[in-house]
């Protein structure tokens, strides 16, 4: 049996959509929220949307703190300026876990358009592992855009860049990503470098709002494994 993989804030616009692909590729998904019914009506939906595509694994729905017990395996799905309060308070629980940052520190301003935030760490997935000290602490999944991830009859057609400073860690989150259709993840280098990956994402929202688009991230001239 597949192990269950868990969302911190997985109610939002990234958390279904990568709930909603999990599932369908056989992976049971517990949505986490700060509030218990958020995450279980996130999950009632996610749910329905896996039935009418043909079922998948089980995708279920708690606060933050039951579903980080509940998966050896946690993507972080927050906004960058939740991030610190919400590890601190789950630090215990997160300790000996896998977990993936998926966050992009990022700001829109209406009329510049999106910029990074400065973080002192380095970057977001740096400040998690800085924040996590007990947990292996990878960064990913951060160029697939929401809207293609929630659109299940079509491949989500992106690289996943993978970083972090555990091989082994580094190559579960890859094996999880390609479990996605269309997804090849891509070993990027060491923790250090998830702020380009961030930074990249960055550029993808200029490109999207230029072309109203959801464009994701193709590396090319990389051998196959
Ligand atoms: N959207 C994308 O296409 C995309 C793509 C790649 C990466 N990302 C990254 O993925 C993360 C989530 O993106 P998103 O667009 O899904 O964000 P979002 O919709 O703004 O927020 C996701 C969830 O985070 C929780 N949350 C919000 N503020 C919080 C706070 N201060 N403390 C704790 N929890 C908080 C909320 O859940 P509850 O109210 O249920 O707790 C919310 O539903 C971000 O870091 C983003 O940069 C997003």
């Amino acid at each position: 049996m597949t192990e269950p993989i868990a969302l911190l804030g997985g109610t939002g616009r990234s958390g279904p959509g990568l709930a909603l692909r999990f599932s369908l590729a056989g992976v049971p998904v517990v949505i986490g929220s700060r509030e218990r019914a958020k995450g279980a009506a996130a999950a009632a939906e996610v749910s329905a949307r896996v039935g009418a595509a043909g079922g998948g694994a089980a995708v279920t729905g708690m606060d933050n703190a039951v579903a980080a017990a509940a998966a050896g395996t946690v993507l972080i799905t927050i906004p960058y300026e939740g991030q610190a309060a919400l590890l601190g308070e789950l630090a215990a629980t997160l300790a000996g876990k896998l977990v993936v940052s998926t966050v992009v520190p990022v700001q829109v301003d209406r009329t510049l358009g999106p910029s990074h935030i400065d973080v002192p760490e380095g970057s977001a997935a740096e400040q998690a592992a800085a924040l996590l000290p007990g947990a292996r602490v990878v960064a990913a999944f951060h160029s697939p855009s929401s809207a293609i991830l929630g659109r299940s009859g079509r491949p989500v057609d992106s690289d996943v860049l993978v970083t972090g400073d555990d091989a082994e860690a580094k190559s579960r989150v890859i094996e999880l990503a390609e479990r996605l259709p269309g997804v090849r993840g891509i070993d990027a280098g060491p923790l250090r470098y998830a702020r380009y990956s961030e930074q990249l994402t960055v550029l993808l929202l200029s490109i999207n709002r230029i072309h109203k688009a959801h464009a994701g991230v193709r590396i090319t001239e990389i051998p196959a494994r």
